[in-house]
């Protein structure tokens, strides 16, 4: 019981706002925002694995081998994409949400179940720069653990970021978030 005392001071839990700049100034807002490209598209393990993982140059590639915003200016910013797609490296992407090692956590886990990425991300549609919306401590975790069922939608709006429970047949709603129990055993997130 003795460790329990030191939760709450604990360091990674006030890393809310946390923003590090990234090699390349890719943007949520143009792309998810307003080119509206499904989070899945490059976030590919988030239904299937416990990582959502970063796509890699190829998937941008596709696009930018076309689209060259500001070409030949000093605006241009797509020159560390290219060289990462010359020379083979991948572009280093700084972490910005990171759990430390004692804890487990699973993607697929939560989407598969129906809680939304805006319920843990907050609105990455609109952000220019992705930064750490929730507190991601445990008692944030446990919040939601000992009730879950009004953050679950449908499987088919995990994605959607402005989605609100009106939009959904109230008694349709009811039977999906019946039944959703998630665990508070300290065992389930410390393996
Ligand atoms: C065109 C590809 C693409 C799309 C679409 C996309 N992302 Fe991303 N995402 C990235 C890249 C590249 C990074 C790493 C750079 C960064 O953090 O901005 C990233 C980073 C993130 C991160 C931070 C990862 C970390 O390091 O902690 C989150 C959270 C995230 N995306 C969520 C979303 C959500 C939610 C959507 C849909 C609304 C979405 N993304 C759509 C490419 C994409
Ligand atoms: C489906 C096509 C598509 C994909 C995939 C895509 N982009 Fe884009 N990207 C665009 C378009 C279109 C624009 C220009 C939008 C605008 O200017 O309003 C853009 C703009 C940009 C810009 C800003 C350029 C500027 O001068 O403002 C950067 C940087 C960028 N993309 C990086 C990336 C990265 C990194 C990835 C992969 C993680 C990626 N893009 C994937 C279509 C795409
Ligand atoms: C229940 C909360 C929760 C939900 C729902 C959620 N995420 Fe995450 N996400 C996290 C946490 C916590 C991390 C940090 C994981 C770690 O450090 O191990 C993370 C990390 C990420 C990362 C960085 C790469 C990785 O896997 O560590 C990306 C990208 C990401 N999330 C995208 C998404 C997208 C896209 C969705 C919706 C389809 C989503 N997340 C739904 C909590 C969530
Ligand atoms: C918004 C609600 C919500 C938040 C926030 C949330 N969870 Fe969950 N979690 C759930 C639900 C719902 C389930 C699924 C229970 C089920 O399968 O019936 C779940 C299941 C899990 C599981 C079980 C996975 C498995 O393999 O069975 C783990 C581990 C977990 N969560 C860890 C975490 C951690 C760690 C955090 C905080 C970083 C977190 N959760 C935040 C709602 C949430
Ligand atoms: C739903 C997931 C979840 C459950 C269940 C859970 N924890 Fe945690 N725990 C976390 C997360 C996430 C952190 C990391 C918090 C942070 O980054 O500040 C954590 C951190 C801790 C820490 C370190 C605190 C510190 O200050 O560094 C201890 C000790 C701990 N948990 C004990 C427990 C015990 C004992 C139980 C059972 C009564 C339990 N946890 C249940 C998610 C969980």
């Amino acid at each position: 019981m003795i460790v329990l005392v030191t939760f709450g001071a604990s360091p990674y839990a006030t890393n809310v706002g946390y923003q590090p700049i990234q090699p390349v100034p890719y943007s949520h807002e143009i792309h998810a925002g307003k080119l509206g490209i499904d989070c899945r598209y490059c976030h590919t393990g988030v239904e299937t694995a416990a990582g959502a993982s970063i796509p890699p140059t190829q998937t941008c590639i596709g696009c930018h081998t076309t689209v060259k915003p500001n070409a030949g200016t000093d605006e241009y910013k797509l020159g560390p994409l290219e060289k990462s797609y010359e020379t083979g490296l991948p572009v280093e992407w700084v972490r910005v949400h990171d759990l430390p090692d004692f804890v487990y956590f699973n993607h697929s886990a939560h989407v598969r179940r129906g809680i939304g990425c805006v319920s843990c991300h907050g609105r990455i549609d609109k952000m220019t720069v992705v930064h750490q919306a929730k507190p991601l401590s445990m008692g944030w975790c446990l919040k939601c653990h000992r009730d879950p069922a009004p953050h679950v939608r449908p499987l088919d709006k995990i994605t959607k970021m402005d989605w609100v429970p009106e939009e959904e047949d109230p008694e349709t709603l009811s039977a999906l978030r019946k039944n959703v129990n998630a665990s508070t055993d300290c065992s389930t997130c410390h393996r």
